[in-house]
């Protein structure tokens, strides 16, 4: 039985599906149902279900877009730090395992060796926090809540970055660069949805090491990339426009923006293999459904 926190989310969902389709019980948790705020109601609850696993994919990333976690901090901490550390602590009182989804925009760009570009590895300290300026407060608040829930020993820190699949929707990367105004042509690393669930389930079914792993698909690709791949797959018409450079997008911004690259070494060693990004988008460009797809479908049903 595993405990799934956040199960109506974007990542909660491809959870409960890659759950469903390993046939894991899981059981679904959602804020309507338990006081999040209150560590006995929280401790009370995960004791008597006495999960194998729970996974915390709550948090508050801000709607439209992390803009919104500059104005709205009280929820952005609530969500995002003091929730993932109090179900932390619930966790390892109980010695219960934990995956709670973290994030790669903790760092912003790429390393580089012989002149080759190279992610960041789980043992990079974060260069886009509150300790190594700029950053968002979203990001600084991720970097901390990592700090914080790495301290317990049973603990999986899993690092999703830009996720995307074929569903056409607000949250998938490869719709956002769609709607974007204009785009600015930065490298990154991506994380298929379906990908990402499948790889924290694996780890965590291989009995891997706890701590942190990233886990986006192997390599990175840069936006102008997308865009004409995007524009051959799906025909679409619209020119893009692009930032003259990443300098002048940062300005545009209400809340500092990265890009990054990360390197997934960490979770080949542990026996988990995850396709390139090239392969990834490929696939999901293929099976794309647009969103008007997507309503008339729902409609349907
Ligand atoms: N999507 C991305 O681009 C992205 C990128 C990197 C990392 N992540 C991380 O992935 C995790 C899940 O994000 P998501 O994209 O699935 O977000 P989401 O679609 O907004 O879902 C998160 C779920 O968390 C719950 N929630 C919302 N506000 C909350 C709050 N203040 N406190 C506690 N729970 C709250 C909601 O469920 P109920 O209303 O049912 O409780 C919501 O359905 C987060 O940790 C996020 O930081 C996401």
């Amino acid at each position: 039985m595993v405990l799934l926190f956040g199960a109506s989310g974007y990542i909660g969902r491809a959870f409960s599906e890659e759950l469903a389709a390993r046939k894991v019980a899981y059981v679904p948790v959602s804020r309507s149902g338990l006081d999040y705020s209150n560590f006995r109601v929280v401790y009370d609850f995960v004791k008597k279900i006495g999960p194998e696993l729970v996974i915390n994919a709550a948090g508050f990333i801000g709607r439209p877009n992390v803009d919104q976690c500059e104005l709205k901090k009280t929820k952005t901490i609530e969500g995002n730090l003091l929730f993932p550390e109090v179900l932390s602590h619930i966790c390892q009182l109980l010695e219960i395992p934990l995956g709670q989804v973290s994030s790669g925009c903790i760092y912003s760009g790429y390393k580089t060796e012989n002149g080759a570009i190279k992610g960041f590895t789980e043992e990079d300290v974060p260069n886009f926090s509150f300790d190594s300026l700029p950053c968002s407060f979203y990001s600084g608040i991720k970097a901390l809540a990592e700090e914080r829930v790495a301290v317990n020993a049973y603990s999986y820190l899993w690092r999703i970055r830009a996720p995307f699949d074929e569903v056409d929707c607000d949250r998938n990367y490869l719709s956002k660069l769609q709607r974007y105004a204009k785009v600015v042509d930065c490298i990154n690393s991506l994380s298929h949805r379906g990908d990402f669930v499948k790889a924290c389930l694996d780890l965590w079914q291989k009995r891997a090491p706890y701590g942190k792993y990233n886990i986006s698909n192997v390599g990175y690709i840069r936006n102008s990339e997308l865009v004409g791949l995007m524009q051959r797959k799906l025909k679409i018409q619209k020119t893009f426009e692009y930032f003259a450079d990443e300098e002048s997008f940062y300005k545009e911004a209400k809340a500092p923006r990265s890009s990054c690259v990360l390197d997934v070494g960490k979770l080949h060693q542990a026996g988990v293999r995850i396709r390139s990004v090239e392969e990834a988008v490929d696939e999901s460009l293929h099976n794309w459904k647009p969103e008007h797809v997507i309503r008339a479908e729902v409609c349907v049903v």
